[in-house]
């Protein structure tokens, strides 16, 4: 080889890395968002519709707000305080009921919103990046570091228990989905993490199940998420690396759907379910709460 076509070589092989590192880069974070913690519900697969589609909101949001600015605030608006009176199509409710409130960061949240205005969900661009996020999806990535992934793992679960949650209360009432706020409403994520040898858990200091109660450890974590609850932070993530066991901790927040089930007996627990619970759980510790208070934490370790 000479030094022309050693040169010409390097040339190409340089262009071929830069093609791929840009190829790698081409799914924005707010995709895997959107994915990750909104798909669930909003785009199922394999299960009966559970909140409308973004094609049908966007077109609803489209109708009334033209303008992008007006468009992103009033949906991050709903999005950060879903309310039955401020619903943008009220036939929703009664179809679907109103969306839980989750505690998303709101620059992911801007972000994602901004990406539901540009993007056509129907175009062949977005249903590649989708079939892209979700092949990542099944393989999550062991390369990454131990806070990402444990994060990413973390968010999955939430989003799958609150999808199953959602799917079992719209079809079978309050009483018939008891059974799923267990660990088994939670298989893919579980799978998927145990794949990768991690475990995930739910613990509480007021558990329901006396199996999930948090250890001492654990208690002052949540005491620490309380704090940045109430203090308007958002959560700072804590993970703990030793060279045998690495821990990240994740709180979760209660939203007005955990109420029927965890809330004030005789307000937002009817009797019925109260006496079902207590027959499963005579040690329930888990009432009481109300909307946007630390419920308990996930715990995923390697
Ligand atoms: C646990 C299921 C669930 C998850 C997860 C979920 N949603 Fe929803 N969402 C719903 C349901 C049910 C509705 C329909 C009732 C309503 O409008 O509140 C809805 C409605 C909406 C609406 C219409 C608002 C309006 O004016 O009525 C928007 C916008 C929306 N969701 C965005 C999102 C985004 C963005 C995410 C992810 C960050 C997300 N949702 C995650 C269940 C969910
Ligand atoms: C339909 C009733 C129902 C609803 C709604 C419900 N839960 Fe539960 N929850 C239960 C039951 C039953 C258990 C006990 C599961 C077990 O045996 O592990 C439980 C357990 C838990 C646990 C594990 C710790 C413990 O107390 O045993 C957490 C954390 C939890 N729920 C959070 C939530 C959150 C957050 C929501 C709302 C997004 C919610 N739940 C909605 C019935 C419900």
């Amino acid at each position: 080889m000479n030094l022309k076509t050693k040169s010409c070589a390097t040339f190409f092989l340089l262009i071929m890395i830069l093609y791929l590192i840009s190829c790698k880069k081409q799914i924005p974070d707010a995709a895997i968002f959107l994915v990750n913690n909104c798909f669930q519900c909003h785009y199922p697969e394999n299960t009966r519709e559970i909140a409308p589609s973004f094609p049908e909101i966007k077109a609803t949001y489209m109708n009334k707000y033209q303008e992008e600015q007006d468009f992103t605030v009033a949906m991050l608006g709903y999005i950060q305080d879903p309310k039955p009176e401020t619903m943008l199509d009220q036939t929703w409710q009664n179809r679907y009921g109103v969306m839980p409130k989750f505690a998303y960061k709101k620059e992911d949240l801007e972000e994602a919103v901004k990406l539901i205005y540009k993007t056509d969900f129907n175009s062949p661009e977005w249903k590649a990046t989708h079939q892209k996020i979700l092949k990542q999806n099944k393989e999550l990535n062991p390369d990454k570091p131990f806070s990402e992934l444990s994060k990413e793992i973390a968010d999955k679960a939430k989003a799958e228990l609150g999808k199953n949650l959602l799917n079992a209360i719209q079809s079978k009432g309050t009483l018939g989905a008891i059974s799923f706020c267990n660990e088994k409403a939670i298989s893919l994520t579980e799978e998927i993490s145990e794949k990768l040898g991690y475990k995930l858990k739910r613990v509480s200091d007021k558990p329901r199940n006396p199996l999930n109660e948090a250890n001492t450890e654990e208690k002052q974590i949540i005491e620490i998420f309380k704090i940045q609850l109430k203090a308007g932070q958002s959560f700072k993530t804590i993970t703990r690396e030793s060279w045998e066991l690495k821990q990240g901790f994740y709180p979760i927040v209660t939203n007005q759907m955990c109420l029927q089930c965890h809330g004030v007996v005789g307000k937002n627990i009817s009797a019925l379910t109260y006496s079902k619970i207590q027959e499963l759980y005579p040690k329930d510790k888990a009432i009481g709460y109300e909307e946007n208070e630390i419920r308990g934490l996930w715990v995923v370790e390697k």
